[in-house]
């Protein structure tokens, strides 16, 4: 129906146009369609279609549907149900062209019910979960009237004092690539134009992981190879499974940042990769390009982004402004418009609003009773996720699973945290429906619960710290001080262990420490809750921490003090139900680390895939002239690919089909695996490659398979991996890509360190 009037309208104003061609508006061809269409549009209309807008609280609603009306705005982000949206939607209907609106929000690890932080997603290496934790985002979302979502983020991090490695999937190229594609599937589902879909648009174009130092906002400074290699691949692959979008990155490329970059915008993303969809600018960023010093007032920079083919201005205050006068003055060209005009346009048709406007907003009379209802929540999704999420990293004398039975004493500022449960960029989730670690383990224990309560310590003792995680929230403060002495919180929680037969500490961070401007100097646990630790460790109880954070910590003296701690991440609306079912033993943890555990700062880069070197550690030698520090452990705390479960696995008898392969060949690497201990549990079967020698210098080892597999007690299986050439591919120094002849070391683990290895040739 809608779609009738759509074309009736554009047939009446192309006969009134100037370019009247008397033919029907040609909607089931894209290319047609949108040409059809910006030969009617007026320079005005086609630039207010650069312009995307955000919808703050503030903002005058009125004003802002006039200047939608008036096709000065071509879509928004930050508002996020359909009552708020339906009236802007019917202000573009009522502009000239009526070219629909879209929505957009940063849905990153869910919508309404918020799903674990994305670093622990990864931790789960189960592509049907993650799958399954986008997919009711965007139907969420989507029922909440969106379009679009800037993610998935899939920034490599190496360096996680950078607040950002929360919102990524770890270290790793070939592990981030796979859950960059399985994203943008379950956000796109059966297509970006199905009601129950949004677009999604990768982010940030491009390396904003590498930021000098882990500092935001900073400087990137890398080889091309380093590039293509590590970097690189997760975008690609979000592309090549159909991402509608990219986002472009605030960070500085090699001397030119990335939002007026024509090798990072054309020659590589649309070029080399073919990318169709639409770029947009991170939030301000092309006003920013003043600050970098690579354009002299906002007329330069508008310039240099609309060349450097950045389609759309994320809160723009320059496109707008700018665009008219540098086309009048002859500094662009039509054509650099009319190029980000096309791209919006086609994926606002993409998105299916073309065809129906109001496809995600629905009918006013079907609009949720409640916006907050309990029954628009996906709980058991969320718990199920979030269970599956977690990495059981210590498990001394078998102190977990916790038996129901047992008295507890439940301490630590993040028992009782709604908020930082959901991590940082939780959408549009609601603290008030985040359970609570207290209220988990509370359920579990059921009408008999004999926990223990005591806060132990606040986030952080330092003032300054506070001041900072608590500076855009002045009306409500996310970090909310127990105002007693540290001593006495202290002291209550060490009198409520003494009463317990176990302790369970649930300490970290507060979600504000990792986020985005949230790099860190420490990866230590801050020093109020190191003090509860060694307090709690004093009274000679076993002591189970229960670890929230965004970001790997060092935790070497944690490691000694703690019977068992269990990395759960910020697990989302449902985390203390999921964190529950792990402590008691309901659910057997399978996690396993996407990025490596620094023992101290001073160790950063720990990545596992690190290039060789001419004089390289061994471990158990005298470290003397080899690359290593001398004043501490080599290695990581907890390597890449680690992580316990209530049961014991064994590898054996690892085999490959042959000591050689041809180019068009294929090989098996098996292995037996054997749950050998008591319970059933899932593990990681972990296949790496090394190879040994090339024409550039090569990783010691590369990821490049993983089996996610269940055993029962006493069960064995054997796992089969094939390996052919394209798993042997790198970029070499003139950025071919291509495998080399030569020995490769086949390594399979249930870690990156803890391998079997055999070796080949390739032909
Ligand atoms: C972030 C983006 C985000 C945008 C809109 C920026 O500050 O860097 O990741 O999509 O804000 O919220």
């Amino acid at each position: 129906m809608k779609k009738l009037c759509l074309l009736g309208l554009f047939v009446t104003l192309a006969s009134q146009s100037v370019v009247a061609d008397n033919l029907p508006t040609p909607m089931e061809n894209k290319d047609a369609f949108i040409s059809h269409l910006m030969k009617q549009m007026t320079l005005e209309e086609k630039i207010g279609q650069l312009r995307l807008i955000s919808i703050g609280p503030e903002m005058p609603r009125e004003m802002i549907r006039k200047e939608i009306a008036a096709g000065n705005i071509g879509g928004t982000f930050n508002s996020i149900t359909r009552a708020e949206n339906r009236p802007m939607q019917d202000a573009a209907m009522r502009s000239r062209l009526k070219i629909p609106m879209f929505f957009a929000y940063d849905v990153i690890h869910g919508h309404r019910t918020i799903f674990p932080i994305p670093l622990a997603l990864a931790s789960s290496w189960d592509m049907d979960a993650i799958y399954r934790s986008g997919r009711v985002a965007a139907k969420e979302a989507a029922a909440d009237s969106l379009d679009i979502t800037f993610a998935p983020m899939v920034d490599i991090s190496r360096d996680p004092r950078w607040g950002r490695t929360s919102e990524g999937f770890g270290e790793d190229t070939y592990l981030v690539s796979r859950i960059a594609g399985v994203m943008v599937k379950a956000f796109q589902g059966s297509g970006a134009n199905a009601a129950d879909s949004i677009m999604a648009s990768v982010k940030h174009f491009a390396l904003y992981g590498a930021v000098e130092g882990g500092r935001d906002y900073n400087i990137v400074d890398m080889s091309p190879v380093k590039m293509y290699q590590d970097y690189l691949p997760p975008y690609r692959a979000a592309i090549d499974a159909g991402a509608g979008g990219v986002m472009v990155a605030l960070n500085s490329i090699n001397g030119v940042p990335a939002t007026a970059n024509t090798w990072l915008m054309h020659d590589l993303l649309r070029k080399e990769w073919g990318f169709k969809g639409l770029a947009v600018s991170d939030h301000g960023a092309i006003f920013e390009l003043i600050k970098h010093g690579v354009a002299r007032d906002g007329r330069e920079a508008a310039k240099l982004a609309i060349k450097a083919g950045i389609d759309m201005s994320m809160n723009d205050s320059l496109y707008g402004k700018e665009l008219p006068g540098l086309l009048k003055a002859g500094e662009i060209e039509q054509s650099d418009i009319d190029n980000a005009v096309r791209e919006v346009l086609a994926a606002k048709y993409d998105m299916g609003l073309f065809k129906d406007p109001y496809l995600r907003i629905g009918k006013a009379e079907d609009d949720p009773a409640d916006t907050y209802a309990e029954s628009r929540l996906h709980r058991a999704d969320a718990r199920d996720v979030a269970r599956r999420s977690m990495v059981l990293l210590e498990n001394r004398n078998q102190t977990l699973p916790l038996k129901k039975s047992a008295k507890i004493a439940l301490v630590g500022p993040l028992a009782k945290a709604p908020i930082d449960m959901m991590g940082s960029w939780a959408a549009a989730g609601r603290p008030a429906q985040s359970v609570t670690l207290f209220d988990g383990m509370t359920r579990a224990l059921g009408a008999e619960s004999t926990l223990i309560y005591a806060r132990g310590a606040n986030i952080t003792g330092d003032k300054k710290v506070l001041d900072y995680l608590n500076f855009l929230n002045f009306d409500a403060p996310e970090v909310v001080d127990d105002p007693r002495p540290a001593q006495v919180l202290i002291d209550e929680a060490v009198k409520a262990a003494q009463q317990a037969d176990v302790v369970v500490a649930a300490v970290g961070e507060s979600r504000g420490m990792s986020h985005e401007s949230s790099s860190r100097t420490e990866l230590s646990i801050p020093a109020s809750q190191r003090e509860l630790i060694k307090a709690l460790k004093a009274t000679g109880k076993p002591l189970v921490l229960v670890l929230m954070n965004g970001r790997p910590l060092s935790l070497v003296d944690e490691k000694q003090q703690a019977d068992a701690i269990l990395e759960t991440w910020f697990s989302g609306t449902e985390g203390g139900n999921a964190i529950a079912d792990v402590l008691f033993g309901d659910y057997n943890p399978s996690g396993k680390l996407p990025i490596s555990f620094p023992r101290s700062v001073g160790q950063i880069p720990t990545y596992y895939n690190h290039l060789s070197v001419g004089r390289p550690f061994t471990p158990g030698k005298p470290g003397n002239y080899t690359s290593q520090y001398f004043d501490d452990t080599t290695g990581p705390l907890y390597p890449f690919g680690y992580g316990l479960s209530y049961t014991e696995f064994s590898l054996t008898d690892m085999a490959l089909s042959s000591t050689t392969l041809n180019k068009t060949g294929k090989l098996d690497a098996s292995v037996t695996l054997e749950n050998t201990g008591e319970h059933d549990g899932e593990t990681v079967v972990q296949l790496y490659i090394q190879d040994v020698t090339g024409s550039i210098i090569r990783p010691v080892k590369e990821l490049k398979d993983f089996r996610k597999v269940m055993l029962k007690a006493g069960e064995k299986k054997v796992i089969h991996f094939t390996i052919t050439e394209n798993d042997l591919k790198f970029y070499n120094a003139q950025l071919k890509y291509a495998a080399e002849p030569g020995k490769f070391n086949v390594q399979i683990g249930l870690d990156s360190q803890d391998v079997k290895q055999q070796s080949f040739e390739l032909l």
